[in-house]
């Protein structure tokens, strides 16, 4: 089948994937023990299905060490990223619209640090994923990172039926995508209201359906209606991997390395009688019932570290508190299998050492009260980055002027109705998630910093009838005064303003 056959004629909505960047994947990488690519140094990125490019251009901005390449079929992508990576003077990327044959094909070998790709491999044809499949192989230096986020079985096993009606009532209809796309979902729904055969026996269905709902049409469009959709068997992914030489290494979804707190304790011990990667991997797709994966691969050809340099690794990364997190323990981590505690006696100094200031692992280890507790630092520091409480530091050159011209550029395009829902980080080598309120204060803070209290409040009402902006009155002082006392200390000293 040809690559062709994905989706071309709606854009993709814009995402931003905290978990797929290179500093979030190193945090992880090393957290399991592995070696991975220097990022305080110069290194190369490659994104396979970027879509508009919008995640690929903060990327770039927010990483100047990076160089970075994104690639997608859709002319229309290409140029969303080009142009807004030219609007903010994002130089370290280049966006390169080919399929994913071609594009390796035109590569030299072992030219990548990472490759990326989200949301592309369960969407494609099984040819394509085998072009996919090779191009990571290819690409990766030895030592390099692979990320692939994808829709796995057997979480999503009722979808396969309600796409096979939902993609024919679409094609059969007349009007526009939008029209015909509700039409077939509200067919779908009606079915589900009257709890109907496979509705009855499968709430997971109805509950789907109605989640859909909400969704950008354009995003329901790519996420049902490609011709190739289906959940990927994770065992037979990470075997076609070996095969190429590149092997599973665990999750970026931090919490799903962490046996004890993502998989129910009633069956960890059938599960530790698994020997082989793939059995393991199945067994906990089926005991969290899990519908995504966002699995971390390595090239082979670097040797795993040493429990000495593990520990060197560790002791050298740095974490801060992102907006929201908690300033004391203990803590409940809201997660697949149920709800998890994080007790106090270990989660409590963390986050008070956190509340001011960025810690070092080192710094932490040495905090009296966690005491004898230094192995279990580790797992809590990656448990609280996966509930996004913390973020690991950029090592290495940070440019914090290139992001805020960016986020200059985001917010106002934000404003005049783009959906963009992120903004540039530097100091994490990311991004943090903005409502539309915080964009209209991110664009006034930009060019007036120092504004605080009435003075804000007055410019960021003025400012929204200028842009023409339906900005209203009520309930905003509070919502001001929340964002002034906990997200803007915050995005100041991440550099997002
Ligand atoms: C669902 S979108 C995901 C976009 C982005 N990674 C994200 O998560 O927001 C999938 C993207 O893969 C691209 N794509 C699909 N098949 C492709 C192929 N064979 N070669 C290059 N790009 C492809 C599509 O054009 C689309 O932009």
């Amino acid at each position: 089948m040809s690559s062709a056959s994905y989706l071309t004629d709606v854009a993709y909505p814009h995402h931003f994937q905290t978990q797929a960047t290179s500093n979030w994947l190193a945090f992880v990488a090393t957290a399991l023990g592995r070696a991975v690519p220097d990022i305080s140094r110069a290194y190369r990125s490659c994104e396979l299905g970027c879509g508009q490019g919008y995640g690929a251009v903060i990327n770039a901005a927010a990483n100047p060490n990076g160089h970075f390449v994104a690639v997608d079929i859709n002319p229309r992508h290409i140029a969303h990223g080009r142009a807004l990576a030219a609007a903010a003077g994002v130089a370290n990327i280049e966006f390169i619209e080919a399929n994913f044959r071609d594009f390796a094909e035109s590569c030299a070998h072992d030219t990548f640090d990472f490759v990326i790709s989200h949301g592309v491999y369960s969407w494609v044809s099984p040819a394509v994923q085998g072009e996919m499949r090779q191009a990571v192989a290819q690409l990766l230096k030895p030592g390099g990172l692979a990320y692939l986020g994808y829709m796995s079985q057997p979480g999503l096993f009722f979808l396969g039926p309600l796409q096979q009606l939902l993609r024919r009532h679409v094609q059969g209809a007349t009007g526009s995508l939008e029209q015909r796309v509700s039409a077939a979902l509200n067919l779908l729904q009606g079915m589900a209201s009257a709890r109907v055969g496979f509705f009855a026996e499968h709430p997971q269905a109805s509950i789907y359906l109605q989640s859909l709902a909400s969704r950008h049409v354009h995003y329901v469009a790519h996420e049902l209606f490609n011709e190739h959709w289906s959940s990927i068997n994770s065992g037979e992914l990470i075997e076609q991997m070996s095969e190429l030489a590149c092997d599973f290494i665990g999750s970026a979804t931090a919490l799903e390395n962490i046996d004890e707190v993502s998989v129910p304790g009633n069956v960890l011990a059938l599960l530790n009688q698994l020997p082989g990667v793939a059995e393991r991997e199945l067994f906990k797709d089926l005991a969290r019932n899990q519908s995504d994966r966002c699995d971390l691969f390595q090239k082979r050809g670097v040797a795993a570290l040493t429990t000495g340099q593990h520990r060197q690794a560790l002791w050298q990364q740095c974490v801060t508190r992102l907006p929201g997190a908690p300033l004391a323990g203990p803590i409940e981590f809201d997660t697949r299998i149920g709800p998890v505690q994080g007790p106090a006696g270990l989660f409590g100094p963390l986050l008070k050492a956190l509340a001011d200031y960025p810690q070092t692992f080192a710094s932490l280890a040495g905090l009296p009260a966690l005491g004898g507790q230094t192995g279990a630092i580790s797992p809590a520091l990656q448990m609280l980055a996966w509930a996004g409480h913390v973020h690991p530091l950029l090592p290495g050159e940070l440019d914090v002027e290139r992001c805020q011209a960016l986020n200059r550029v985001i917010s106002e395009r934000a404003l005049k109705g783009e959906t963009y829902q992120w903004l540039a980080a530097p100091t994490l080598g990311s991004a943090v998630a903005a409502s539309p309120l915080q964009m209209l204060l991110a664009r006034v803070l930009l060019d007036y910093p120092q504004l605080r209290g009435k003075l804000l409040k007055q410019t960021v009402l003025a400012s929204a009838r200028q842009l023409d902006i339906h900005a209203t009155e009520v309930g905003l002082d509070a919502e001001l005064e929340a964002f002034e006392r906990q997200v803007l200390p915050v995005w100041q000293q991440l550099g997002v303003v």
